[in-house]
C-alpha cells in the first residue's frame, strides 16, 4: 500500500515537473511531422504584445528600449485571435513588451480569448490587477504568473525600480488571485516568478517561502539575462571605458555567485510539497552568465510560436521584437495568414543570426528537439525509448512552449 502511495506521489511529481519538458511540442506532433515533411507550419501558441507601457521601471528589463506607449487597438487584438483560432492557433500568451494590465481592455480581451475556444495564458507584474481582470483572469487563464522578484520593498526597488506601497500591492493582488480561484473552484495554474542574480539571491528563500504560504501553486527561479552586468550594478570600478564589466572581475563574481546560488535554490526547493513546487532549470541555472555551444544550427521553433507587436507586427520569438532586422511583416489591416505565409516572412526568418539571440535562449530546447526531427540527427542523450514515451505523454501547459 505504502508503495502504491509513493508511485501515485512520484507520477504527481513527474507530470507537475513536466511543464518544463524538452519533449512537449510532441502533444502537437502532427503538426511538427508536418513541418518536418512540408516546411509549412501554423503556430500553436501566438503570443501577443497589448501594449509596451508598463508601470514598473525594471532597471534590467529585458523590454526596456522599448517600452513606450504602443498599444495595439482593442479590435485588431480581436481580429486577430478570431482569425488564428479559425486557421489553427490553440493558445495565446499575454505577457511580453509592456505590462498587459496596462491595455485599458485587458479583461474583455480575455474574455474574448475564451469565447474563440483558446487558452490564454498571463504574465504581469501584478499591481494592476483589478477585480474585473482577476475575474476574466481566473475563469479562462491556464495559468497566470506574477513577476514578483522580491521579498522586500528593498529587493523590490533594486529589481521593480518601486517602493514599499508598489511591493505591498503586488503581494495583496497575488493574494486575491489565490482566493478567487479558491472561491470559483477554477483549475487555473498560478504562479509567481524570482529573478536570480547576485543583488536578488539572499532575497530568494524569503521570497518562496512567502508565496508558498500564500497559496500560489509554484515559484520559478530564473537566472536574469546579463545577471553579470547586474553584479556589478552601479560599481564603477568594475567596469571598462565602454561601460562593459570588466571579465576578471565578472569571472571571479561569477563563480561565487554560483556557489552561493546553487546553496540558495537547495533552500528554495527544500519548501515542496504535495501542492507547491519551487522550480529552476538547474543547466540554465548553473550556466548563468556562460555561454554554450549550440548543435542545432538553424532556429526553427518560430514555425510554432510567434509575437504580434503593440504595433501589429509579427516577430519569431519575444527575444527580438522590436528589432527591425526581424519583422515578419506587419498585421495592420492585413489578415495574420497573408503575413505568415508571405515571402517576407521567409526571407526575415532566414535570417536569423544567433549572435543576436541571448544564449541560451528561453526556447532552446524546442530548437534542440527540431533540430533533431528535422535532419535525423539524435543527439546523444536523446533515446528513442523517450521519443516513443513522449508520443504517449499529455504535458501539462503543452500549448505553452
Ligand atoms: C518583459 S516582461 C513583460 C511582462 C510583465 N511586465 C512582467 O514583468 O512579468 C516578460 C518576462 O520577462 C522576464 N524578464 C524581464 N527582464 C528579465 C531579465 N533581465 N532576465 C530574465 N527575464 C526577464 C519577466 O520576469 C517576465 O517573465
Ligand atoms: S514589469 Fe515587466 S515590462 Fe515592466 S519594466 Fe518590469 S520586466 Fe519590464
Ligand atoms: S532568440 Fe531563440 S527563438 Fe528567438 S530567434 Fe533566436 S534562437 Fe530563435
Amino acid at each position: 500500500m505504502a508503495q502504491h502511495i509513493d508511485l501515485a506521489e512520484e507520477i504527481h511529481w513527474a507530470s507537475r515537473r513536466d511543464v518544463q519538458s524538452r519533449f512537449k511540442l510532441f502533444n502537437n506532433l502532427d503538426r511538427v511531422l508536418h513541418w518536418v515533411e512540408t516546411g509549412q507550419s501554423f503556430p500553436i501558441l501566438v503570443n501577443m504584445t497589448l501594449t509596451n507601457r508598463c508601470n514598473h521601471r525594471c532597471p534590467l528589463c529585458t523590454s526596456r528600449e522599448y517600452l513606450d506607449d504602443r498599444t495595439m487597438p482593442t479590435d485588431d487584438a480581436k481580429r486577430i485571435i478570431a482569425e488564428v483560432a479559425r486557421l489553427g492557433a490553440k493558445a495565446i500568451g499575454l505577457g511580453g513588451g509592456g505590462d498587459p494590465t496596462c491595455h485599458p481592455d485587458l479583461a474583455e480581451i480575455i474574455s474574448f480569448i475564451g469565447s474563440q475556444g483558446l487558452e490564454v495564458a498571463l504574465n504581469t507584474n501584478g499591481q494592476l490587477l483589478d477585480a474585473a481582470i482577476i475575474q476574466a483572469a481566473i475563469r479562462h487563464c491556464t495559468w497566470i504568473r506574477v513577476s514578483l522578484d522580491a521579498d522586500s520593498s528593498e529587493t523590490f526597488k533594486k529589481t521593480h525600480g518601486l517602493g514599499e506601497e508598489a511591493f505591498a500591492q503586488v503581494v495583496h493582488n497575488i493574494g486575491a488571485l489565490v482566493e478567487e480561484k479558491r472561491r470559483t473552484g477554477s483549475e487555473v495554474t498560478l504562479g509567481t516568478t524570482y529573478l536570480v542574480g547576485p543583488h536578488t539571491l539572499a532575497g530568494a528563500f524569503h521570497a518562496t517561502s512567502k508565496v508558498r504560504d500564500l497559496g500560489v501553486d509554484y515559484m520559478r527561479l530564473r537566472p536574469f539575462f546579463e545577471w553579470d552586468q547586474a553584479a556589478a550594478h552601479g560599481d564603477e570600478e568594475d567596469r571598462d571605458a565602454s561601460g562593459r564589466v570588466r571579465p576578471s572581475r565578472a569571472y571571479a563574481a561569477r563563480v561565487a555567485f554560483q556557489d552561493e546560488m546553487v546553496l540558495q535554490l537547495a533552500r528554495c526547493e527544500s519548501l515542496n510539497n504535495d501542492v507547491f513546487l519551487a522550480s529552476f532549470p538547474k543547466e540554465r541555472t548553473l550556466a548563468a552568465g556562460q555561454h554554450q555551444s549550440r548543435l542545432h544550427k538553424a532556429c526553427y521553433v518560430h514555425h510554432f510560436e510567434t509575437v504580434v507587436s503593440a504595433d501589429l507586427k509579427l516577430y519569431p520569438c519575444c527575444m527580438l521584437e522590436d528589432n527591425a532586422k526581424y519583422s515578419l511583416g506587419s498585421v495592420a489591416g492585413k489578415s495574420f495568414e497573408e503575413v505568415w505565409t508571405s515571402q517576407g516572412r521567409r526571407d526575415a526568418y532566414g535570417r536569423v543570426d544567433f549572435s543576436d539571440c541571448p544564449n541560451p535562449c528561453m526556447l532552446e530546447k524546442h530548437n534542440e528537439l527540431l533540430w533533431e526531427l528535422k535532419h535525423d540527427e539524435l543527439r546523444p542523450e536523446t533515446r528513442v525509448s523517450d521519443l516513443l514515451a513522449a508520443s504517449r505523454t499529455k504535458y501539462p501547459h503543452a500549448n505553452f512552449l
